[in-house]
């Protein structure tokens, strides 16, 4: 094999269907900063609303099937425009005990009253559910817990939130365009649709652009965009907006893209299997080893940036476990990328 290039490939990250270099996105981009500059240079309600965000917007929630979607600057704003809106009518949320900051933040600073579920645990929240007095709570969860790539039980959540009459969030910030049959999240891997929950999604990582967007009924929508989150800061720039239509549609016209992610996937596990190292979770994208413990974990991404790959070991606030590394499965790797970390792999420090 040919000598580790100088400056290591990226094995990990969020862009996983390989859009973020995607020409037609950057051709999209550049002809969005022609018609409508570069900068959104404001929020929705000053000017910074265009009518590339109007058709992205609309586009979104059709393609998700949702009544109306609002974009966000940041998938980070989706947790506290939910909530602003929800404590009005909720005091109680229930939600999964390493759900994302961003769930947390959102819950907090709307002064809700908040319980925690043990981890993907949906027999947990039945019983704690089971065991609620007063009004129907909210509930919150992520779809896909961002270091460790597991899937959530969503449609066990889901029949404990309809069964409690509860509102219930779902963070899908990692599976939306990735996961589905036709890349509609893991909300439709597992079969959970549109009426059963409120759903955010990000638009910087597997649509290979930038910010978010937070999708629903369109009565509770309405009142998203009037939030502080959703109104007092700027859009994803009308360029970003643009190349973020261009991503839409590759990801509804080329679902092989979502075929090569998956093979990619396959063939990292069993390279993984072969030398015994635990993957936590293979229904999604996101590659995670779980190694002896950090120190291991360190020496590990030592060995693939040897090899010339980038598999950064970090800790991250809504992950207890210090063990993980986390890969990701993505569909533009090389032969030449998947044979590297086949090789590193086999040749793992003991
Ligand atoms: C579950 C989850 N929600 C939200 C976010 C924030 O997404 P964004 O970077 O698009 O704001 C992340 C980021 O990784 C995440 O893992």
């Amino acid at each position: 094999m040919a000598a580790a290039p100088s400056v290591p490939a990226p094995f990990a990250g969020n862009d996983y269907l390989g859009l973020a270099r995607e020409p037609r996105l950057a051709e999209a981009l550049y002809r969005g900063a022609k018609e409508f500059g570069i900068s959104s240079t404001s929020s929705r309600w000053g000017l910074g609303w265009t009518e590339v965000h109007d058709a992205l917007q609309q586009e979104l929630a059709d393609f998700f099937g949702f009544e109306s979607a609002c974009i966000l600057g940041a998938t980070y704003f989706g947790g506290l425009s939910f909530f602003e809106v929800i404590a009005k009518t909720h005091k109680v949320v229930y939600c999964d005990a390493t759900c994302h900051i961003n769930l947390f933040q959102g819950m907090r600073a709307a002064g809700m009253e908040i319980r925690t579920y043990r981890h993907n645990d949906a027999a947990d929240l039945r019983r704690q559910l089971e065991a609620h007095h007063g009004p129907p709570p909210a509930i919150a969860t992520d779809a896909i817990s961002g270091i460790s790539g597991e899937l959530a039980p969503l449609a066990e959540v889901r029949d404990a939130a309809k069964a409690a009459k509860a509102e219930l969030l779902i963070d899908d910030a990692h599976g939306v365009f990735a996961m589905g049959p036709n890349g509609r999240g893991a909300m439709e891997a597992c079969g959970v649709g549109p009426q059963d929950a409120t759903m955010m999604g990000s638009m910087s990582k597997a649509l290979g652009c930038n910010g978010g967007f937070i999708a629903g009924r369109k009565e509770l929508v309405k009142q998203f965009r009037r939030t502080g989150p959703a109104a007092g800061s700027a859009l994803p720039p009308p360029p970003v907006a643009a190349a973020a239509r261009e991503g839409l549609r590759i990801v509804r016209d080329e679902p092989q893209r979502r075929a090569t992610m998956w093979a990619n996937a396959k063939r990292m596990h069993a390279a993984l299997d072969a030398q015994g190292i635990e993957v936590v979770c293979r229904v999604t994208p996101i590659v995670t080893m779980a190694l002896r413990d950090e120190d291991d974990a360190r020496r590990m991404e030592a060995h693939f940036l040897a090899h010339g790959l980038k598999i950064p070991y970090f800790k991250y606030a809504s992950e207890p476990r210090e063990n993980l590394l986390r890969a990701a499965a993505r569909a533009c790797y090389t032969k030449e990328e998947l044979q590297r970390f086949e090789a590193a792999v086999a040749s793992r420090p003991k």
